[in-house]
């Protein structure tokens, strides 16, 4: 083999090993992952094309071949210690006193404060530079032999780096699994139908203790060094600082959270910081660890039983509690989703008492077989809404009923639709519904909806909730006082809106069609329907069948479209439209057939009150199926008034305008005598 193999052989480890240092501990990668992938792919070859080179510590010897039968017991030459637990502030100065006291130090005390990661603790052996095991914390004086696992983490060296280490190293600290990792994991074992881990900690204990190390390299499992234990054939810093900062530049994790404090005050700020910031940081902690800086200080203090009397975890508020499911609600969101939402026995969680958590939908309540009568593990972290984790294992003592989802709306009554293939049950209420109003209204009043300048989300919020519109079309009967009356609304602002109410009435098919807001029926859907049909009747009475031959609209979309003009309630809302005056424009005015060119041809008409046999927009169809223009108001221009029962001020109007005025059946009539 020639010798230039061997040191390009050595020179690449020792890149890969740099590389990989920039990356797992500084955070701070300096190539790109692919560049690092080539320089293995490299070292890989020359090592297949010469085994004898390859060493232990070689960065492609990270996963063992040979699965285990059962892990060996390594006996600790140093045991790995335990902490003593605080939960208040009191409880924190005391510690911090009896320190002060045993020391006869009045000064404030320097800590080393850091976050206390939700993991397990292992202990890692290096011998000349080299790992040589890796150990669980056991009881304390045994744990189990987990090299060939540890081995196949990228954040754990197999070699140290530099040259000044101590010829042995025993460095400790927590194996965690990042929370994005557990989700990824998890997720993975839902769609694979396999079991998921409860918490961050469970997996990566899971991880770590098998006996496949083939399993483990496969899991996200990450390392932050928080002590030393053995340390022969050299020295350390004098200050547990130090010390973390020069495992840092032999190679090894460090938290970066990690910072000296100086007193008691200094130690609480740190805690209301990090809890702050607890649900942005990327792991799991359950809450801080302080430990007495210097040395010197921490061996006059030495040990009680299994904790050492310079270190302390400051526990924060617990995530998850155990309560009793009283009583499952159904809640209608804005869009129509009903969400089953679980009453609870009032419990004090993640510093807050809940007694509500979403059950989200109906799968996961399957999923988590989750009853009413149930005890329950309750997570609340951060800001996050309160969720169940799991029904507490073997504590249903009796057969209790399983949850069913409602039939009928809560909020509006209407039928509840479970389409297939989704996890979400709807209420089928539309704009009908009071939970989904205002997110219709805002929809409808949208830039690319009916584009109604001055009326943004929070107005529409706010004429909701005063009670002053329930549907889009109680829109255009708001007048310039009732606007004006309205908080933080000046008179100007309320004449521009009923102004750009009023000269939003002439809309585009499509931008009508859009503004209904009919699920998955977005601009181009609109679009491509309103090209097909025409007019809005026309799309109204299309059937399944002939939807999906539209451009772009398949089976789902076409079930949504058929639904939506099946409800009663929408076509009210839109017959309401119509009558406020809205003139859905037609996609080019049809040009008629000169044998059906009728006495309504190039006719202004104005409709007005209620017909006995069809709706208004219907007759409206028709009139525009001739060549007629329908208008919303009467005026000197206007040729025929159509009126029903009810009519009212267009009427009069009409009458004093000199106006004809014809019924339905006139005009059904005169729809059918051909002008020539
Ligand atoms: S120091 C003498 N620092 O908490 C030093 N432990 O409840 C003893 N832990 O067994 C440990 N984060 O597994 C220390 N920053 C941290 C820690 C930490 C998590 C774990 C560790 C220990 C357990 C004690």
């Amino acid at each position: 083999m020639p010798v230039t193999v061997e040191k390009e052989v050595k020179r690449l480890r020792e890149l890969l090993r740099y590389h990989s240092y920039r990356y797992y501990v500084l955070d701070d990668p300096d190539i790109p992952d692919a560049e690092y992938d080539r320089l293995y792919k490299q070292l890989l070859s020359h090592e297949e094309k010469y085994p004898e080179l390859i060493t232990v510590d070689s960065p492609t010897q990270r996963v063992g071949d040979r699965p285990l039968t059962a892990f060996e017991q390594i006996q600790h030459q140093k045991p790995m210690l335990s902490l003593d637990n605080v939960f208040s502030e009191e409880d924190l100065q005391a510690f911090n006193q009896r320190i002060q006291d045993r020391l006869r130090i009045s000064d404030e005390i320097e800590y080393v404060a850091e976050p206390k990661l939700d993991g397990l603790a292992i202990s890692i052996r290096y011998e000349k530079g080299l790992l040589i095991y890796a150990a669980t914390r056991g009881d304390g004086s045994t744990g189990e032999n987990v090299t060939q696992n540890i081995r196949t983490m990228h954040s754990v060296p197999l070699r140290l780096l530099g040259d000044d280490y101590p010829e042995v190293l025993e460095v400790r600290g927590e194996v965690f699994m990042p929370k994005a990792g557990f989700a990824r994991l998890n997720e993975k074992a839902r769609k694979n139908g396999e079991k998921e881990f409860a918490n961050p900690r469970n997996a990566a204990a899971g991880s770590l203790r098998q006996l496949d190390p083939g399993v483990t390299a496969n899991r996200p499992l990450s390392l932050y060094c928080y002590s030393v234990g053995v340390v022969e054939g050299g020295e350390l810093a004098n200050t547990q600082y130090e010390i973390l900062q020069q495992l840092k530049n032999f190679g090894l994790p460090v938290c970066n959270e990690m910072t000296p404090v100086l007193g008691l005050q200094a130690c609480l700020s740190y805690y209301d910081d990090i809890l702050k910031r607890r649900d942005d940081l990327s792991y799991d902690i359950d809450g801080i660890v302080y430990k007495v800086n210097d040395i010197t200080l921490q061996d006059r203090l030495g040990f009680v039983a299994r904790a050492p009397r310079w270190a302390i975890a400051h526990k924060f508020p617990a995530q998850e509690e155990i309560s009793k499911i009283l009583d499952v609600d159904f809640q209608v969101g804005r869009t129509g989703a009903v969400t089953p939402v679980a009453r609870l026995e009032p419990v004090f969680v993640g510093g807050v008492t809940v007694s509500n958590a979403t059950l989200h939908n109906m799968d996961e309540i399957r999923r988590k077989d989750i009853r009413v009568g149930d005890q329950v593990i309750i997570r609340r972290a951060g800001d996050v809404i309160p969720e169940i984790v799991r029904v507490v294992p073997g504590s249903r003592k009796t057969p209790l009923p399983v949850i069913q989802m409602l039939e009928n709306c809560p909020v509006c009554g209407s039928l509840i639709e479970q389409v297939e293939g989704e996890a979400v049950a709807r209420c089928t209420g539309g704009l009908y519904c009071r939970a989904q109003r205002a997110e219709a209204i805002k929809h409808y009043a949208s830039r690319k909806a009916m584009d109604i300048d001055g009326l943004g989300d929070k107005l529409v919020e706010q004429l909701v909730d005063e009670g002053l519109i329930d549907t889009p079309a109680d829109l255009y009967k708001l007048s310039v006082d009732a606007l004006s009356a309205l908080e933080r609304m000046g008179e100007k602002s309320a004449v521009n809106l009923v102004n750009a109410l009023e000269s939003s009435k002439h809309p585009a098919l499509s931008r009508f069609i859009y503004a209904l807001g009919i699920r998955e029926v977005g601009e181009t859907t609109a679009v491509n329907l309103a090209n097909e049909y025409k007019t809005l009747a026309a799309v109204k009475n299309a059937n399944f069948d002939q939807l999906i031959e539209v451009q772009d609209i398949g089976p789902i979309v076409a079930k949504h479209i058929v639904h939506f003009f099946q409800q009663a309630h929408n076509i009210e809302v839109i017959d309401q439209l119509l009558s406020a005056g809205i003139d859905v424009q037609t996609v080019q005015q049809l040009v008629p057939d000169p044998q059906s060119i009728s006495e309504f041809y190039g006719k202004t008409i104005v409709i007005t009150g209620s017909l006995p046999t069809m709706s208004r927009d219907e007759a409206k169809q028709k009139l525009l199926a001739v060549g007629a223009k329908v208008t919303g108001s009467v005026s000197a221009k206007t040729d025929y008034l159509l009126a029903g029962d009810k009519a009212g001020s267009k009427l009069t109007k009409a009458e004093k305008l000199g106006v004809r005025v014809i019924n339905e059946s006139t005009m059904l009539a005169l729809l059918n005598t051909k002008k020539m």
